[in-house]
């Protein structure tokens, strides 16, 4: 009953049209974007909104980001002091569209249903262009989280989609494989006494150093309740199958009656992983010579065909600490933290 509807490149007007009647109509789709699969519904219909986190059985005290078509529309869905309009612009101007989010003050026009009743709103443009033809067309913010069940690896195909909301949703729009891989990067943007602060709330792949030409970027300290402080839950990105995460394949001390999966940052090609151990399932992120973005473009869908493969347990192996490896290692992590507790 989950209708799935190709937005060829060469020509994507009907499955836009076929987006925007069911957002207007306060329906929920899924919609493509350069960096996840989101789950979309009309930012300003609280109703259709409530859709979104029942699809997803989303706990309500962790907000949404919203979506719009241009960078001038951020004045209607933020209030913006002149001095912190002039940080935005700049950020816009180097970051827009693009996988870059900043969290804001909120105008009243954003129901508090999509903030968890913060004071401030999560905003991003998203490059796509069959997500920007929608959002365009719509005329209104596009509210979507990651269209995955909560807690679960995000989708980056349409066919993911499907396997986490299939028959929960009407409508998915398959704008292709997600380029960049991973979710954006998240800032709170504040002015600070000296230069703007940009407090990192989720890494990504506008990564540290492009930010530090524009701010301060700052780390936000480990939040004592969940609710201060959504977005930073230490489960998530999680596949059902337990994964092991190790920084030296030392650490793998595997137990002969279990079966395991790999996923390997450059394969055969330096690391001692696949030689390890005769793994039943090998996933590849970027086979030898190591390239962090295309590791992070590959990492939820190799996790994914490690989740579905049957093994009894996944080991990775963690990437470099630098550029978007900063992002991946965070995914990892996260995707670890249920197996490490329990
Ligand atoms: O790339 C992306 O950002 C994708 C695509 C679909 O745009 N979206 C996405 O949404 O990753 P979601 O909901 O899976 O993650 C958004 C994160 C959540 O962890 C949420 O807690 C945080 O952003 N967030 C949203 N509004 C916030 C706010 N006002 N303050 C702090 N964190 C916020
Ligand atoms: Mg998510």
């Amino acid at each position: 009953e989950t209708e799935i509807l190709y937005a060829d490149p060469e020509g994507f007007e009907d499955a836009v049209a076929a987006a925007v009647g069911k957002l207007d109509a306060g329906e929920v789709v899924a919609l493509p974007t350069e960096t996840v699969y989101g789950l979309g519904a009309n930012a300003l219909d609280e109703d259709a909104v409530a859709k979104v986190f029942e699809a997803k059985e989303r706990p309500s005290f962790d907000p949404l980001i919203i979506h719009i078509a241009q960078r001038e529309l951020i004045r209607e869905v933020c209030e913006l002091s002149p001095e912190l309009d002039a940080v935005v612009q700049q950020l816009m101007q180097a970051f827009w569209p693009g996988p870059f989010t900043m969290v804001l003050p909120k105008k009243s026009v954003i129901p508090d249903i999509v903030t968890s009743g913060q004071e401030t709103v999560a905003v991003r443009m998203s490059e796509h262009p069959v997500m920007r033809a929608i959002c365009k067309e719509l005329g209104k913010p596009i509210a979507a989280p990651s269209a995955n069940r909560f807690g679960r690896i995000s989708p980056t195909s349409a066919g993911a989609v499907e396997k986490e909301l299939g028959g929960r949703i009407p409508l998915i729009i398959d704008g292709g494989a997600c380029n960049a891989g991973l979710e954006s990067t998240i800032v709170r943007v504040e002015l600070g006494e000296k230069r703007p602060e940009l407090h990192l709330l989720r890494a990504g792949p506008i990564v540290k150093e492009e930010l530090q030409k524009i701010g301060k970027v700052i780390r936000p300290k480990k939040p004592k309740k969940i609710e201060e402080a959504p977005g930073q839950l230490e489960s998530h990105y999680a596949p059902s199958t337990p994964l092991y995460l190790f920084e030296k394949p030392e650490d793998f001390e595997p137990d002969p009656s279990l079966s395991y999966g790999l996923l390997s940052y450059r394969g055969a090609a330096k690391d001692g992983y696949i030689d390890l151990y005769d793994w039943d399932v090998v996933e590849e992120l970027s086979p030898g010579k190591g390239k962090l973005p295309e590791a992070a473009v590959r990492l939820f869908f190799a996790l994914r065909q490690l989740d579905e493969s049957g093994v009894d347990a996944i080991v990775a192996e963690s990437v470099a600490e630098t550029g978007i490896g900063v992002a991946i290692n965070d995914r990892l992590r996260r995707a670890s933290a249920k197996t490490r507790n329990a």
